[in-house]
């Protein structure tokens, strides 16, 4: 299973490289703006310090507008995926990027209709949004394990599952249960999953033992 880091912050795509567990960095708008830095500047940062694959998000709505802001972001690196929102004009844009060879991400997924459309566009990546659709009492795996299963019956299919909004470590443990390939984590859950109150108490346990050691 490849993780990606989902988050803009340098320091956290540093931290978590260190532990080997960036595969790749998946932004958006949100993440991006919360960094304060012009967006180029902070993606050709992000590019530099990451091997894999680095997900921007566009910012525009319609398919020209899309497929003129995509040339210009792919760039900014040597690996940039272009993510674009599910609509009928992102759609087009993907169509076309796809021809240019110009990587995308069709994001904000929360149907298995729109992930075979993505698919048929020829998205690299599908991105289905785990934690959004938990919040409002849709079953988030079911929808990744059906995404899944679909892809699978056809061989001429190679878009891949980014696994998104991951909220905490039993999204992991699912995706990772059901095969998900991708699964972008937020660094605050890559953290969780490190720790075990256990682990705590064996550890300090030991350390205190390790004193009595002749
Ligand atoms: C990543 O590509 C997505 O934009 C991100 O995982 C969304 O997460 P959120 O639902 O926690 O905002």
């Amino acid at each position: 299973m490849k993780i990606f880091i989902d988050t803009a912050n340098l320091n956290e795509i540093r931290a978590a490289k260190q532990l080997g567990l960036v595969d790749g960095v998946t932004t958006n708008p949100t993440l991006i703006a919360k960094e304060g830095e012009p967006m180029e500047v902070l993606i050709r940062k992000i590019s530099e310090e990451v091997e894999g694959p680095v997900n921007v998000e566009v910012t525009r709505s319609k398919s020209e507008e899309i497929i003129e802001e995509s040339r210009v972001f792919s760039s900014w690196g040597n690996d940039i995926v272009i993510k674009i929102p599910i609509t009928e004009e992102g759609l087009k844009a993907v169509k076309i990027l796809s021809t240019e060879g110009i990587k995308t991400n069709v994001t904000l997924v929360f149907s298995s209709a729109q992930a075979i459309l993505a698919a048929k566009a020829g998205a690299t990546y599908v991105c289905p949004f785990l934690g959004r659709l938990d919040d409002i009492s849709f079953n988030g795996i079911e929808l990744i394990r059906q995404i899944k299963g679909i892809y699978q019956n056809y061989d001429d299919i190679k878009t891949k599952i980014i696994v998104a909004s991951v909220r905490h470590p039993i999204h992991v443990i699912e995706a990772a249960s059901i095969g998900a390939e991708i699964v972008t984590i937020p660094p605050t859950i890559l953290k969780q999953m490190v720790k075990h109150p256990l682990t705590e108490r064996g550890i300090a346990q030991f350390l205190e033992d390790a004193k009595g050691i002749k």
